[in-house]
């Protein structure tokens, strides 16, 4: 044998040395959630480890993972039933606690980078991500209260926006009222790729979302399709996204190689909840090690051509590895 593969893994230097892939604190992005009122830190039960956060609170977390290293965020507010209706009003009322909290998170740590999200789920009494009538979602009429939800999250000073709902045409529908109004420098971070996913429950868990009928299928793509997630990437880039977003993350590891092999946007990938639900259920059984399953896990959603993670794993990888 003149061929030995074992030789470059003999020591741990050597393994440093030929390693291919590496994570960082500065490819993570948190997301949290937020919640009315004060002093309130309520955990998941879904997600143990996350919790939902009143802005007290969170300002606190936010400064905690600051010091770690953790200086992006995603913040998703969750709203009791009383504050929604089917037009989602909530989302752009300059008073509600969102947007307010969305301000002082920014105006508290100025050099954080804030990302919120744009969808209409939260503060949508029928639980869907665009408006309903007759039983289906619209969507150029949804367009409309996207984007004013969007103006209102830009001039609370959110550096990214999250265009979740997958409407089409959102994100050029976005981008030019954004320019119309003066905020020329607010991002867009496309939900290019969004699957009509299982690995979501957790998180409609932690935000009280579910669809109240009927499933998100003639919004969020098939799980057995790869192809349109080619169309969806051609028309963000036309559109003019700044990131392409795949999720989840775990199980579309194809998906996230695809559009970062033929897009020359940064691509990010969303580690849903689910995908962290499973493996501290499992931890918690002690059937796997929470630390290594992690990393493998992120670890592998790097490799696979994510340069971004979006991951409820960010604070604790970021604990790891002080
Ligand atoms: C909704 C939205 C969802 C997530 C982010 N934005 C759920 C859904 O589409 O129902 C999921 C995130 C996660 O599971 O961690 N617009």
């Amino acid at each position: 044998m003149n061929r030995r593969p074992r030789r470059n893994r003999k020591s741990e230097v050597v393994r440093n040395l030929v390693e291919e892939t590496t994570l960082s604190v500065n490819d993570l992005i948190f997301p949290l959630f937020l919640i009315p009122g004060e002093k309130k830190k309520v955990e998941v039960d879904s997600m143990p480890g996350i919790y939902r956060f009143s802005i007290d609170k969170m300002l606190e977390e936010i400064e905690s993972c600051m010091k770690l290293g953790v200086k992006s965020f995603d913040v998703f507010p969750a709203y009791p039933e009383e504050l929604k209706d089917s037009v989602a009003s909530e989302s752009y009322n300059p008073e509600t606690f969102y947007l307010k909290g969305l301000r002082e998170i920014k105006k508290n740590f100025p050099e954080l980078c804030l990302m919120s999200d744009v969808a209409m789920d939260p503060y949508s009494s029928d639980g869907h991500d665009g408006l309903v009538q007759n039983g289906k979602i619209l969507n150029d009429e949804t367009l409309a209260i996207l984007s004013k939800m969007a103006l209102a999250q830009a001039d609370a000073g959110v550096d990214i926006l999250g265009p979740s709902d997958m409407m089409d045409g959102r994100v050029g529908y976005l981008r030019d009222e954004l320019d119309e109004n003066g905020f020329t420098e607010t991002s867009i971070m496309s939900y290019t790729a969004k699957y009509a996913s299982a690995f979501y429950g957790p998180f409609r868990d932690a935000l009280d979302s579910a669809p109240k009928f009927g499933d998100k299928k003639t919004y969020q793509m098939n799980p057995a399709n790869s192809q349109e997630a080619l169309i969806e990437a051609d028309l963000d880039i036309e559109e003019g996204a700044d990131f392409l977003m795949v999720k989840p993350a775990l199980a579309y590891l194809d998906i996230i190689k695809l559009l970062n092999e033929n897009y020359p946007l940064p691509i990010a990938a969303y580690n849903v909840s689910g995908e962290y639900s499973m493996i501290k259920a499992s931890a918690q059984k002690g059937w796997l090690d929470n630390d290594r399953a992690m990393l493998e896990s992120l670890l592998s959603i790097k490799r696979s051509g994510a340069k971004i993670i979006l991951t409820y794993f960010a604070k604790e990888f970021a604990l790891l590895s002080r």
